[in-house]
């Protein structure tokens, strides 16, 4: 048994004769935010895909509450209560924004539907003044909270994003670092890829980094953003 509500061991993945992950272990407990850090390539994403089972690993263990999700089809690991906002902020563009959010809660009631979007609306206001809009008209900023809020709809208890922060302003970056942080505070917890070390380090409670396929670091987030080998190559600074 793994008292972690996350594990990866040894997990290894490739795509054909691409090895994307190699020995890779990584643990989230209840409550944290976890960042992995990496440039392109590092296989931040296969990461995650591996979590939700849309990769499957060739070897090694992933483990939630104990319990191995490597025979677990995809939407049965989404109704364990893991969510995956993925990279490029996949909402459906056609759909309105409540249209968006409301698909997020397919497996809810309309009581805890009518919950999720006041939680949801709360959070993001913006998305509140335009319930309406076709979602593909929304800033990419926007987007980016409404595939959020639409993973909060199912209410998971882990909840995974792909660079939350990619091609988004300056200022929704901010809001949206502040969200995931309330979201944090509410109970949830969140493992966030991120390739803006400097932004993910500040936000997160414990950090991984992943180099070509292989975890090369980890420690707090305080002890990495201080680490000169951290601040050479991922921070800027020398
Ligand atoms: N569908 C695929 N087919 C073949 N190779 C792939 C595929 N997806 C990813 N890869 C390769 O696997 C490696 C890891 O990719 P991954 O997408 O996990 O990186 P990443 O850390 O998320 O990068 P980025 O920051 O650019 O999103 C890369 O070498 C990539 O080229
Ligand atoms: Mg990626």
């Amino acid at each position: 048994m793994s008292d972690h509500l996350l594990s990866l061991r040894r997990v290894s993945c490739n795509y054909g004769a691409v090895q994307a992950l190699n020995d890779v272990h990584l643990k989230v407990d209840a409550g944290e935010i976890v960042t992995l850090i990496g440039a392109n390539g590092a296989g931040k994403s296969t990461t995650l895909k591996a979590i939700v089972g849309l990769l499957r690993p060739e070897a090694g263990e992933i483990l939630f509450e104990g319990n191995s999700l490597l025979r677990i089809p995809t939407h049965k690991i989404a109704a364990m209560g893991i969510a995956l906002v993925p990279e490029g902020r996949a909402v459906f563009a056609n759909l309105s924004v409540l249209e968006n959010l409301e698909m997020g809660g397919y497996l809810r009631n309309t009581a805890e539907i009518r919950q999720g979007l006041e939680y949801v609306f709360a959070l993001f206001p913006r998305l509140q003044e335009r319930i309406k809009q076709v979602a593909g008209t929304l800033s990419g900023g926007e987007q980016q909270m409404l595939a959020i809020g639409r993973a909060l709809m199912a209410k998971p208890r882990l909840l995974l994003l792909d660079e939350p922060s990619l091609g988004i302003a300056p200022l929704l970056v901010k809001s949206i670092y502040e969200a995931i942080d309330a979201i944090n505070r509410e109970g949830v917890t969140i493992l966030v890829v991120e390739q803006n070390a400097h932004l993910a380090l500040k936000h997160s409670h414990r950090a991984y980094v992943l180099e070509t396929g292989r975890v090369v670091m980890e420690g707090s987030s305080r002890e990495l953003e201080n680490d000169p080998r951290v601040k050479e190559a991922y921070l800027g600074e020398v």
